[in-house]
């Protein structure tokens, strides 16, 4: 038996503008996981996929080639050597809320690689499961960035600019977030492809926005690298006033991100595709209970809190 994990994430820079080249940060969130377990199976059984949460179990050999999971199993067996469809179940378990931006699709991705990985005694560093889990991400969003496959499989806080990578980078002093789900599915393919249509026919209305968040995502990294965590709560609101001058926002984020603010948080923003999903506020420990439940009167499902270090 064999078993491993891989975290969420929150983007919290840069979400959109990181698809027109410009930089984003995003980090791991350890307090929510997927989770794979490898068992042997059945002689001739081939491998075996069980999702228990969604009712979901097919046998690899009649996956659809673009089944996400599927392919993401047969991408990791190749990478590890093994040309036979081995006699396998894999069982896979998450508490990430789906389609929420915390980075579900690339979690489970990366979870399974590492379990095969694990199972069949072959290394694979953190880029090469990276580069794996893109290729799913492919399936997921249509034209991923790569900021969700990065930082899941790296584990680490990441600076990541797309075509030209990633760098890690110094948290001066940790700092805690609130993690606040709209309780409103969102669907990043839909999001960035809306934002798409509209950035073609105005790109300049859009181009300067995407600008901006790119010049907010290098002060906020040299604001987390210097511990400056006021500065943080600052760039937080202002990018969050240029995704909803992008139309990613939506009322019911906009209803939580001020209900943060009041709650005295220093700052508050959407988190990833916008359209519901998550929203995130920095907070200390002073005022986290407070957030909290300004969030949860201003209709937060769930929230979650988040030590970034
Ligand atoms: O998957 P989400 O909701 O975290 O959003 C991804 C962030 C986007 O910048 C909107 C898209 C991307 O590919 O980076």
């Amino acid at each position: 038996m064999t078993m491993a994990h891989a975290p969420g994430k929150v983007i919290l820079f840069g979400e959109h503008a990181v698809v027109y080249s410009q930089p984003a940060i995003a980090v791991p969130v350890r307090e929510v996981q997927a989770q794979v377990l490898l068992e042997a199976g059945l002689p001739d059984q081939g491998t075996l996929v069980a999702v228990p949460d969604l009712e979901r179990r097919f046998l690899l050999r009649e996956a659809d080639q673009d089944d996400p999971l599927a392919r993401i199993v047969r991408l990791a067996l190749r990478a590890v050597r093994q040309k036979r469809d081995p006699d396998l179940t894999l069982t896979i378990t998450s508490s990430i809320p789906i389609a929420r931006g915390m980075g579900s699709g690339a979690a489970v991705s990366t979870a399974i690689v590492r379990a095969l990985a694990k199972h069949f005694d072959f290394w694979l560093p953190s880029r090469a499961v990276s580069e794996l889990v893109y290729q799913t991400e492919v399936l997921y969003h249509g034209t991923p960035s790569g900021i969700d496959n990065t930082v899941v499989a790296f584990e680490k806080p990441v600076f990541f600019v797309k075509e030209e990578g990633w760098e890690f980078f110094w948290v001066d002093k940790p700092f805690l977030l609130a993690i606040a789900d709209s309780g409103i599915e969102s669907s990043t393919k839909e999001v960035v492809g809306d934002l798409r249509r509209r950035y073609e026919a105005d790109a300049d209305r859009y181009q300067p926005l995407f600008y901006r968040a790119g010049e907010i995502a290098r002060m906020a990294r040299s604001a987390i690298e210097r511990g400056d965590q006021p500065a943080l709560g600052r760039l937080m609101d202002e990018n969050h006033e240029l995704l909803r001058e992008m139309g990613v926002s939506c009322p019911e984020l906009d209803r939580m991100v001020l209900a943060a603010r009041e709650g005295g948080a220093l700052g508050a923003k959407l988190s990833g595709a916008g359209w519901g999903g998550n929203m995130i506020a920095l907070v200390t420990e002073e005022t986290r209970g407070r957030v909290n439940i300004m969030l949860r009167l201003a209709g937060a499902t769930r929230v979650i809190f988040s030590r970034v270090r």
